[in-house]
C-alpha cells in the first residue's frame, strides 16, 4: 500500500510490521530465536504450532541485508524443520506473498520441501 499511495497511518511501513512481529512473538504457541554472528545480530525466524491439527506454520523471518545470500536462511530453514519434528508435527505450512520481494523467500521455502498448495489475492482501493 505505501508503494502505491505513499505512507500510511502516518509511519512508515517498517513501524507498522514491528509492532505486528513483536505482537506475533507474545503469543504463547509462538516459537521465536535470533541469529548471531561474529556477535552481531544477523538474523531472526519464528513459527506457530498447532497442536490440535499438528500444523506447524513457519512466520516472520529475515536475514540481515549484509549477511544475505551466505547460507543463513537456508539453515534458519533446518532449524524451523528441526522444530516442526521436535514437537511432532505431521504438517509443516507458510504464507509468502506473490511478490519480486518475495522470490528469495519463496525459493527458500521451496528448497526446503514446501510446494504450492493455493494462492490468494490481496486487494485494496483507496476510499
Ligand atoms: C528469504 C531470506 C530469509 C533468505 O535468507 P538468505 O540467508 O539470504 O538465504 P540463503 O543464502 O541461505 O539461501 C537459501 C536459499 O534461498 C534462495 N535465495 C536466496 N537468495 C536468493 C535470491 N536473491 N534470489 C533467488 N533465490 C534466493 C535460494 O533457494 C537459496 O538456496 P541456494 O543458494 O541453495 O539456491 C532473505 O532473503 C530475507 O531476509 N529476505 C527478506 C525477508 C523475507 O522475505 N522473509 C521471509 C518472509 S515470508
Amino acid at each position: 500500500m505505501e508503494k502505491q499511495y505513499g505512507v500510511v497511518g502516518g509511519r512508515p511501513w517498517a513501524y507498522w510490521l514491528s509492532n505486528s512481529i513483536l505482537e506475533y512473538f507474545r503469543a504463547d504457541e509462538c516459537r521465536s530465536f535470533v541469529v548471531e554472528k561474529n556477535g552481531e545480530v544477523a538474523a531472526f525466524y519464528s513459527y506457530v504450532i498447532d497442536k490440535a491439527r499438528s500444523v506447524g506454520t513457519v512466520g516472520y523471518n529475515g536475514v540481515a541485508k549484509g549477511h544475505q545470500g551466505t547460507g543463513i536462511g537456508s539453515l534458519m530453514m533446518d532449524r524451523v524443520m528441526d522444530g516442526f519434528r521436535s514437537e511432532e508435527m505431521e504438517y509443516a505450512t507458510v504464507l509468502v506473498a506473490d511478490n519480486e520481494e518475495h522470490v528469495p523467500a519463496l525459493r527458500n521455502y521451496e528448497k526446503h520441501g514446501f510446494h504450492r498448495l493455493t494462492g490468494y489475492h490481496e486487494l485494496v482501493q483507496k476510499l
